[in-house]
């Protein structure tokens, strides 16, 4: 609905979209300043979450210890449950930091996401058997039959760990709610799909994406210290000194070792909401969740969360009357209709006609737009964009803040989609770093890592079997 004022107001005064657009630079600017403020609240959750158990941003102990020698060797599978695609890989560690990857992806159905867990893992397993009899025969680079494979399975859920194959479903994200799944050791359920197909496959690490993508970006990259996920969700992992995880003091472990920790950073300022700025428009997007007041963090950076927030928006601007006067807007109104990628696309569009936002909107929606519109609509997606890439280097702060890296400076591994695609994501997390630390930001640097899931999961593996065959387990 239209104010009274607005309506009254002669055509040359009425609001144009350059008016709409300052509205949301002010709600969707991060300053420095709010910055600051951010990463010293964020700090000490970390510094909570290491000494106290079931804290809101949990600070898992992975029970993967201290980095790769590079030396690791051998033919491993891994499996990997994400938020989008399951995929299965083949990984041939070579040693001296070398590897061979043979891999398949499968689509994973919405109906999947939501149908009982016991069934996605079978699913799982079935796509395990047909990978494995695919790539089985005497030939070079194929599995032999009878052989037994040690399996890295990178499941991408906050799950609380008592060893290195076992992990205990706090709960699901990323849209996912599988029921019979939370609360319950997702392990033991993948082992029994297992062994329901019969397969010759031993369940050695049960890893998150952030995991090994920390010790896959070290094996290749020595400064790497630290690994963020910029993908359908976000986290962080980091090699954190055991005598600093307050919370597992009673196990007895080495205090000399160092232990990675899945951070869980998506969760930071969960359902009571007092250090982000979240606008109306994040508002109605948690509230709309299948999980509200949950992952309070990631709903503001995440692919799956990003173009839902733009949508919201326009729609807001839709029943004001500011957009797409006459025109029947319908296909707008439904959830998560426009992707992520299309903000990328809408920001990387190269013409003065802005021609693909042309494109996606009457090809998509079915919705003629003018330049003005389109112009905002760039405009908007760069500030959610931009905001997204802000909000990131604040949680890498408070990591850097908690190691004390800053004077030396580390290197962070960083994979996803919107790391890989978003355009000028990574030049803007380096510049929240700058406004967080000044010129010191400069030496916190972003790199695009290597696979996690599928070389990160493998090389786990075979870290674990070192130790196993050691008797360190
Ligand atoms: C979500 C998951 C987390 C994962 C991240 C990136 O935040 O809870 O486990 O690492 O997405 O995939």
């Amino acid at each position: 609905t239209r104010t009274h004022d607005e309506e009254d107001l002669p055509h040359a005064t009425k609001k144009t979209m350059a008016d709409h657009l300052r509205r949301f630079e002010n709600l969707f600017t991060l300053t420095p300043q709010r910055m600051r403020m951010i990463v010293e609240a964020f700090t000490e959750t970390l510094e909570v979450g290491l000494n106290k158990p079931n804290q809101v941003v949990p600070m898992i102990p992975t029970f993967v210890f201290g980095w790769p020698t590079g030396s690791e060797k051998g033919d491993f599978l891994a499996l990997d449950l994400g938020g989008t695609n399951l995929r299965v890989c083949l990984v041939t560690l070579q040693g001296e930091g070398k590897f061979e990857i043979t891999q398949t992806k499968y689509r994973l159905t919405e109906e999947q996401k939501q149908d009982d867990g016991q069934k996605l893992f079978d699913f799982c397993a079935e796509c395990l058997k047909t990978f494995v009899d695919t790539n089985s025969g005497d030939g070079p680079g194929q599995l032999k039959p009878g052989q037994i494979l040690p399996l890295g399975f990178t499941f991408s859920y906050p799950c609380s760990q008592e060893r290195i194959d076992h992990g205990e479903l706090i709960r699901w994200t990323k849209g996912f709610g599988a029921p019979n799944t939370e609360g319950r050791d997702v392990a033991e359920m993948f082992k029994k799909s297992l062994a329901k197909f019969e397969l010759p496959i031993t369940l050695t690490a049960l890893i998150n994406d952030t995991t090994g993508t920390l010790v896959a970006s070290h094996y290749v990259n020595p400064k790497t210290k630290i690994a963020v996920i910029f993908g359908t969700g976000c986290n962080a992992a980091y090699m954190e000194h055991v005598k600093d995880i307050g919370k597992i003091k009673s196990l007895g472990i080495d205090e000399d070792a160092d232990m990675a920790i899945n951070c869980e950073w998506g969760a930071f300022d969960s359902f009571e909401h007092e250090h982000l700025p979240r606008t109306k428009y994040d508002v109605v997007v948690d509230e709309a969740s299948n999980k509200p007041g949950e992952q309070a963090f990631e709903k503001l950076i995440s692919g799956r969360y990003l173009g839902e927030i733009f949508r919201v928006v326009v729609c807001e601007l839709i029943d004001e009357g500011v957009l797409f006067l006459g025109q029947n807007t319908y296909k707008l109104e439904k959830p998560y209709i426009i992707d992520t990628a299309f903000l990328s696309l809408m920001e990387s569009d190269p013409t003065d006609e802005l021609l693909m936002i042309i494109g996606i909107f009457t090809h998509f929606f079915n919705i003629e737009t003018t330049l003005a519109e389109r112009q905002f609509f760039r405009a908007l997606a760069k500030l959610i964009g931009r905001r997204a890439a802000r909000m990131s280097a604040c949680g890498i702060a408070a990591i850097v803040n908690k190691m004390g890296y800053i004077e030396e400076g580390c290197a962070v591994g960083a994979d996803g989609s919107l790391y890989n695609k978003y355009p000028m994501f990574p030049e803007r997390v380096h510049e929240g770093l700058v406004d967080i630390f000044g010129d010191k930001g400069r030496n916190i640097v972003t790199h695009h890592a290597e696979d996690g899931s599928g070389v990160g999961s493998a090389i786990i593996a075979a870290m674990t079997k070192i130790r196993k065959d050691a008797g360190l387990y």
